[in-house]
């Protein structure tokens, strides 16, 4: 592998939801280029099939490959548990790849062993099973309570949280009793941060809720300590395409990433 510190870092997800990811990393590597690839064209990912992902997830790939990024974060749970290994072969010594899922199942089972943890994901996630499969492995002896929960991205999306909608929408998949007795939460998808505060609330902070995008950006500047990639600091640039442009994902991204964004149109499939 012939990586090099200088080499931007890419970062895609199915639409907007992993700029959540993109602004942990933006604050905690402030020396690192990044090229963030929204694929708001197939948006949500997480009522896809399977081969339906992978295809896009290589496609875009391919983009960042051709950017000449370093590394490949997959920011989107849904292409994490779609497309992850399939990815990571595709690429191969061409780039580092990572994705949401692993490190926040290394977190849970330091944390919290033996306990009772919930998780709350796209359909495409919770129904793949992995976060389960992944933590069983690890022997911890964690119980894990899984809820598809396919309304709240597009909510978030619409800019409904912090308001009777999303209070309303919360509590009923949160009263499910599936999630009863848990000690914590884990939030399943890159979106959910922004209600993370709304989720607390509902458990009137008895239940630990598990945000991912600091988890993940933790890991991948360890990660890329120990392979001695990071940049030395000088003036960044963050460059941000969408596969399908509309001035309401602009106007959106705001919500999730607090630099001004300017969107570019990057057609993929044409
Ligand atoms: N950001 C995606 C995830 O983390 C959810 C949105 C979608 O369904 O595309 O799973």
């Amino acid at each position: 592998m012939n990586l090099s510190p200088g080499q931007p870092i890419g970062i895609f997800d199915s639409g907007i939801g992993g700029l959540t990811v993109a602004q942990q990393l933006a604050q905690m590597m402030p020396s690192e280029d990044m090229i963030y690839f929204g694929d708001t064209a197939h948006l949500p990912y997480g009522d896809k099939s399977t081969a339906a992902i992978q295809a896009y997830s290589v496609k875009i790939c391919n983009l960042l490959l051709s950017q000449n990024v370093k590394a490949i974060l997959i920011a989107c749970n849904s292409a994490s548990a779609a497309a992850y290994d399939l990815v990571k072969e595709y690429v191969g010594s061409k780039a580092l790849v990572y994705n949401v899922i692993d490190p926040v199942v290394q977190h849970v089972c330091e944390q919290y062993p033996g306990k009772r943890i919930g998780l709350i994901g796209t359909k495409q996630t919770i129904f793949s099973n992995i976060f389960k499969k992944k933590i069983d492995e690890a022997g911890q002896g964690i119980e894990l309570r899984s809820l598809a929960t396919p309304l709240l991205a597009p909510m978030i999306e619409e800019g409904f949280f912090n308001n009777r909608i999303s209070v309303g929408v919360i509590e009923e998949y949160l009263s499910n009793p599936i999630l009863e007795g848990i000690d914590a939460l884990i939030l399943g998808c890159t979106h959910y941060p922004l209600i993370a505060k709304e989720i607390s609330a509902f458990y009137q902070d008895r239940v630990t809720v598990i945000d991912s995008s600091v988890i993940v950006a933790t890991y991948v500047r360890q990660a890329l300590e120990q392979a001695g990639l990071m940049n030395s600091p000088h003036e960044v640039t963050k460059k941000f395409f969408v596969s399908d442009f509309t001035p309401a994902f602009e106007n959106s991204t705001q919500i999730f990433f607090k630099d001004k964004v300017s969107l570019e149109h990057y057609p993929l499939w044409d």
